[in-house]
């Protein structure tokens, strides 16, 4: 795991903030997010990582980390799709530290930090994001961010918050409380499925007044927040002062 972390180029410590205030857990380095791929990995590490996924997180998660697990159903809140998400490291770690408080998300506690490392980059490869192909988009990209910018602001910021971070004003209200865009980035697939019906057993609403170019144009936006392709910002979910 060690040489996994060193091959990758570390670019910036990224302070996490825990949802207590308190200055505990490990500070995470993250490596910058290239896309990093399965085959990348020297294969004896990413067996242990893979075996461990398939013992501590399959059960729920499902063995590719799509939500399809026997489990399913009687979880709360059904988990998401794994693999139509960027996950940064340090934001996966995190959510390992912690749990995630109001869901059956567990927080590791008694594993290994080696391990938790481990099993997170066998995670953070679980995705296969899309892109947006140029025939595909509603507008220029400037008008796609600034239109975007704008139903964020008046419809999703209250509880995601201004900077996406997961800690608008409604965040708490009703746990677990949203993650945080920098750490989470979801295809634009999953995105569409998101926000057209929600998530069930949650405070993400659906939005059906919603049009197909509003929700690419708020996607493109919330996409634009991902700290992992530059790296420079802390990322968890939620953080909430
Ligand atoms: C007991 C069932 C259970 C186990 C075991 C479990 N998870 Fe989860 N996990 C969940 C649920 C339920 C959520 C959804 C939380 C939410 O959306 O609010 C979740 C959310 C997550 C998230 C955040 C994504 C999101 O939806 O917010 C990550 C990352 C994650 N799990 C990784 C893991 C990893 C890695 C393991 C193995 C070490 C693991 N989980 C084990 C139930 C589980
Ligand atoms: C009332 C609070 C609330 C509002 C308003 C809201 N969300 Fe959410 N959203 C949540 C919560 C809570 C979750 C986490 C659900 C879970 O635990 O799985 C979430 C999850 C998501 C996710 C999936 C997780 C991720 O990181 O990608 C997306 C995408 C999303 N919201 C987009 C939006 C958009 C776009 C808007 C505005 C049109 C919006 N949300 C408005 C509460 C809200």
């Amino acid at each position: 795991m060690t040489l996994l972390l060193l091959a990758m180029p570390v670019i910036a410590v990224i302070d996490v903030p825990l949802r207590s205030g308190a200055q505990a857990a490990p500070q995470p380095q993250i490596g910058e997010e290239k896309r990093p791929s399965v085959q990348d990995v020297p294969s004896a590490v990413m067996k242990k990582s893979r075996r461990l996924f398939l013992r501590d997180c399959a059960p729920c998660h499902g063995k590719n980390g799509d939500g399809n697990s026997p489990v399913r159903r009687t979880l709360h809140p059904t988990p998401l799709d794994l693999t139509g998400f960027d996950l940064m490291d340090s934001f996966i770690l995190h959510v390992l530290h912690e749990g995630v408080p109001g869901s059956d998300m567990p927080a590791w506690h008694s594993s290994p930090e080696d391990d938790l490392r481990a099993v997170s980059a066998y995670t953070v490869r679980l995705g296969r994001p899309d892109e947006l192909a140029d025939d595909e988009r509603y507008a220029p990209s400037g008008a796609l961010q600034e239109a975007g910018r704008r139903i964020y602001t008046a419809h999703c910021a209250r509880c995601h918050g201004n900077s996406g971070n997961g800690d608008g004003k409604d965040a708490t209200r009703y746990p677990p409380i949203p993650p945080s865009f920098r750490g989470m980035r979801p295809s634009y697939a999953m995105a569409r499925r998101v926000i057209e019906s929600g998530v069930p057993g949650t405070a993400m609403p659906s939005w059906p007044l919603l049009t197909p170019q509003e929700i690419q144009a708020v996607t493109y936006y919330i996409r634009s927040l991902y700290a992992g392709a530059s790296g420079a910002t802390g990322a968890t979910r939620g953080t909430v002062r």
